[in-house]
């Protein structure tokens, strides 16, 4: 991978985008690159209840998880240096978007429908309570319409095609360039 001057500073650097879209991977990747710390916060959540996303919907409820979202993104806003992977859900709230977007360039990771569909399906190791139910790819693509206008609030990253290492040298040409 090109290394390229970054111009990060001491920013976060935020990944949203759908569930599928890579933002676990390509986070890892990227701050392994820039020598940041990763956070993830579906792991931080989950690590800090003791249990896994599933059974935290299950057993508290989404709007009990949401408020866990929204306690995190505050704190988070106030770090310096890390690479933050967000749930897919977290930057499309006003309040968390405000806060991680004080001191952090934030990148939607995109990709088709079809692509999040057969990722999704060869992810077995996370289960998704929003895609439960007999039909994932419905609830897929009735979710995506309704958070595309959200996700296009932030600089696009396509990752459709794409391997990990290719999108990060995309998010990274990004930093070089300032463009955020
Ligand atoms: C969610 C996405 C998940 C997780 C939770 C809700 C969402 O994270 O936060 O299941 O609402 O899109 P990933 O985007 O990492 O799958």
């Amino acid at each position: 991978m090109a290394r390229r001057e970054n111009k990060t500073s001491d920013h976060n650097i935020i990944l949203t985008g759908f569930m599928g879209t890579g933002k676990s991977s390509v986070g890892r990747l990227l701050a392994e690159h820039l020598g940041y710390e990763f956070v993830d916060t579906d792991e931080w959540i989950a690590a800090r209840c003791g249990k896994a996303i599933h059974d935290i919907f299950r057993d508290q409820g989404e709007a009990a998880f949401r408020e866990m979202e929204a306690a995190l993104a505050l704190e988070l806003g106030g770090v310096k240096k890390k690479v933050i992977a967000t749930g897919g859900r977290l930057m499309l709230d006003a309040d968390n978007a405000a806060a991680l977007s004080r001191n952090g360039r934030v990148f939607t990771l995109w990709a088709t429908p079809e692509e999040i569909m057969a990722r999704v399906a060869s992810d077995t190791a996370a289960v998704r309570p929003l895609l439960e139910g007999p039909s994932p790819e419905v609830r897929i693509r009735a979710l995506y319409e309704e958070r595309r206008a959200g996700y296009a609030r932030f600089t696009p990253v396509e990752t459709s095609g794409k391997t990990i290492t290719e999108v990060v040298q995309l998010v990274l040409n990004h930093l070089a360039d300032g463009i955020t």
